[in-house]
């Protein structure tokens, strides 16, 4: 890559990285990442939590040529229920590119490494995450339409459940059509 020039998808490593399989340094660089990637949102979080929700089976990291994280997202796969009915999701959480990498296409890029996993492993037929009005367009460029739906989850601080009306972002993985209804994500939100 020359100096000064923007960072692009060819020239980072995207893989997918079992939660198993982390080590304590891998943690610390994940707790380290989202703090520099959220400001000065959010920092407090990931300064004590790698992950924001229900605990992931899995990241999606894009490293540099330097080594350095690039982007980053977090997934599970669950089984929820929508209007009663069951649906197997891979649900998302801490979204994000580091500054110096942004506008290079690495945000589209981890999501179309989580769909190439999720679609050769069958394990859920949808990407699902909730988001703030400002990313939706980011979100829709990379496959996902947005609904605003009323969507329970528990609540980590009192383990009750709480119910929402938010954005959700999901993304078909080719095998089925989203139900329509009220969504309830039987668990912490990712
Ligand atoms: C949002 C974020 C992850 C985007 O990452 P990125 O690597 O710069 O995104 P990409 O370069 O892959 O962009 C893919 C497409 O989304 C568009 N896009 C990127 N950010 C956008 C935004 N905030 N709003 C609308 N569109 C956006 C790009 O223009 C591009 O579209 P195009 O190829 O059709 O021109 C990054 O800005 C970030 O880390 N922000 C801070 C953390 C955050 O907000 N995470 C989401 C939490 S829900």
């Amino acid at each position: 890559m020359e100096q000064g020039a923007r960072p692009e998808a060819s020239d980072v490593i995207v893989s997918v990285q079992p939660e198993a399989g982390l080590t304590e340094a891998d943690r610390s660089e994940l707790r380290a990442f989202p703090v520099a990637a959220y400001a000065p949102h959010h920092a407090e979080v990931f300064s004590r939590h790698d992950f924001g929700g229900g605990l992931p089976i899995a990241r999606v990291i894009a490293r540099g040529t330097e080594g350095g994280l690039a982007a980053h997202l977090g997934f599970s796969v669950r089984t929820i229920a929508v209007d009663g009915a069951e649906v197997r999701v891979a649900g998302v959480g801490a979204v994000a590119t580091h500054p110096t990498h942004r506008g290079g296409g690495l945000g589209r890029a981890i999501f179309e490494r989580l769909a190439e996993d999720l679609r050769a492993s069958a394990a859920a037929d949808f990407a699902l995450l909730e988001c703030r009005d400002a990313v939706i367009g980011f979100y829709a460029a990379c496959g996902f339409g947005h609904s605003v739906l009323t969507v329970t989850a528990l609540d980590p601080a009192t383990c009750a459940l709480d119910v929402s009306t938010l954005n959700l972002m999901v993304r078909p993985l080719g095998r089925a059509t989203f139900p329509a209804g009220d969504v309830d994500l039987c668990g912490l939100r990712w």
